[in-house]
């Protein structure tokens, strides 16, 4: 971690003119005040990319393009120039920045999904591991510290064998926004031009999949996929892509799961959550409700787990890990959210951007944030269901 002896690290932005992400990932960034934007290629429209940099809160250097800003920072000294850049464009334009500035020695925050296609990640993949430079990829979700503590009870061995894991993405955008005239602005979504085989599956499939990943150490072997369009937009027809993903899957320990994703549900909000049921108890996580975890254990009541209130000697919980415990959070009843979970993924990855700096980074275990192989992994699990589908709903290994 950072010290007051250290300065800031700059971040350069790729995209963010208009979602509401780069503002989620601003605040994340200024959280700590250890890190800062210093730099924006803020749109694909040249005119807008500047005109949006002026408008940024406090000033920052805009360019027209991300080669650009590119070729701009690496005119600037170290200390000047970006010390990593953060990718927010639609998914169709991750691959060619996130290449090019890992190239130069840049690294990269990638939102997810990775890329457009499996090739294109495995591609980033190799780079990354040639380049030995720190790479994430946003998975927002892991950034929760009870995220992380459901992590460690499922791989302690708490819940015994895992053999069943139920996890869901509900979201209502497509059912909602839909019916508004700005839809268009999201309309890239439904394309497989810009947003990838799969939609649905792409955009929170793909969080679903890392969440469950994550928390239980295990990985799909083998799925049976439904990809549907169940709400039709005009002009998209037979390209259309899916707003309804369902995958059943079979897991590497001979555990099976449930990956859902949905776009139409109205009334669910962003509600991704998970449970894990082991041969000992179970576990139940939520995001709208990320100050909690709730653990069954067999012949025992209920217990509803709050984030501050667990403490290394409660006599529950075995070996909580220290650095779990030393996570800077906000006391319980100040309820953490997702500009947090957002933050301590970045706080993590400036820990490794200034390992890397100065010649100590040894790569990343995952345990702290999405890899660039987990944004494979995604990829690859999105072209499996795809296969699937297109065959049937046939079982598929990965
Ligand atoms: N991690 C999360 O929770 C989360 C949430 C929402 C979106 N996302 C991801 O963020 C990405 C962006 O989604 P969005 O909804 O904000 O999209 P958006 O269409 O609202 O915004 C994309 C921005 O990228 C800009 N852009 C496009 N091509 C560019 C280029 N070549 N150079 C510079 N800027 C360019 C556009 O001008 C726009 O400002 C997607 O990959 C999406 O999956 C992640």
């Amino acid at each position: 971690m950072s010290n007051s002896n250290q300065r800031p690290l700059n971040v350069g932005l790729v995209g963010g003119s208009s979602g509401f992400i780069a503002k989620a990932h601003q605040r994340a960034i200024f959280m700590d005040g250890t890190r800062r934007v210093t730099a924006g290629a803020l749109s694909s429209n040249s005119e807008k990319a500047m005109a949006s940099a002026s408008e940024w809160p406090y000033p920052i250097v805009g360019y027209e393009s991300f080669d650009a800003m590119l070729e701009g920072e690496l005119e600037k000294s170290a200390g000047e120039r970006i010390d990593y850049v953060l990718i927010l464009t639609p998914n169709h334009a991750h691959f060619e920045p996130a290449r090019k500035f890992i190239e130069a020695g840049i690294p990269v925050f990638c939102e997810k999904p990775l890329t457009l296609s499996l090739q294109e990640s495995e591609t980033l993949s190799a780079i990354v591991k040639e380049k030995e430079i720190p790479f994430c990829v946003a998975h927002t979700y892991l950034g929760h510290w009870t995220t992380r503590l459901a992590r460690h009870v499922v791989q302690s061995g708490l819940l015994g064998d895992i053999r069943w894991v139920d996890v869901s993405y509900l979201q209502s955008w497509m059912a909602v926004r839909s019916r508004n005239p700005d839809f268009a602005k999201t309309a890239w979504r439904l394309d497989p031009a810009k947003s990838g085989p799969s939609n649905c599956g792409g955009d929170i499939g793909t969080h679903a999949l890392m969440q469950l990943r994550y928390i239980t150490g295990l990985e799909v072997k083998a799925l049976s996929a439904h990809l549907e369009s169940l709400v039709k937009i005009e002009g998209f027809e037979a390209d259309q892509l899916d707003d309804h993903f369902t995958a059943y899957c079979q897991l590497d320990n001979g555990g099976r799961a449930l990956v859902r994703a949905t776009q139409i549900a109205i009334g669910h909000k962003n509600d991704l959550r998970i449970e894990v049921n082991g041969a000992l108890g179970s576990l139940k996580w939520a995001q709208e409700e990320s100050e909690k975890l709730v653990i069954n254990l067999i012949d025992q009541p209920e217990r509803i787990h709050w984030r501050g209130g667990i403490h290394a000697n409660d006599g529950f919980f075995q070996n909580l890990p220290e650095e779990l415990m030393d996570e800077p959070t906000t006391p319980w009843g100040h309820a953490e959210g997702f500009h947090d979970a957002f933050a301590r993924l970045h706080r993590c990855f400036e820990s490794d951007v200034r390992a890397y700096q100065s010649g100590t980074y040894n790569g990343t275990d995952g345990s702290k944030y999405a890899t660039v192989d987990d944004g494979v992994t995604g990829l690859r699990f999105i072209e499996k269901a795809v296969e699937s589908n297109r065959n049937g709903h046939a079982w598929v290994e990965l």
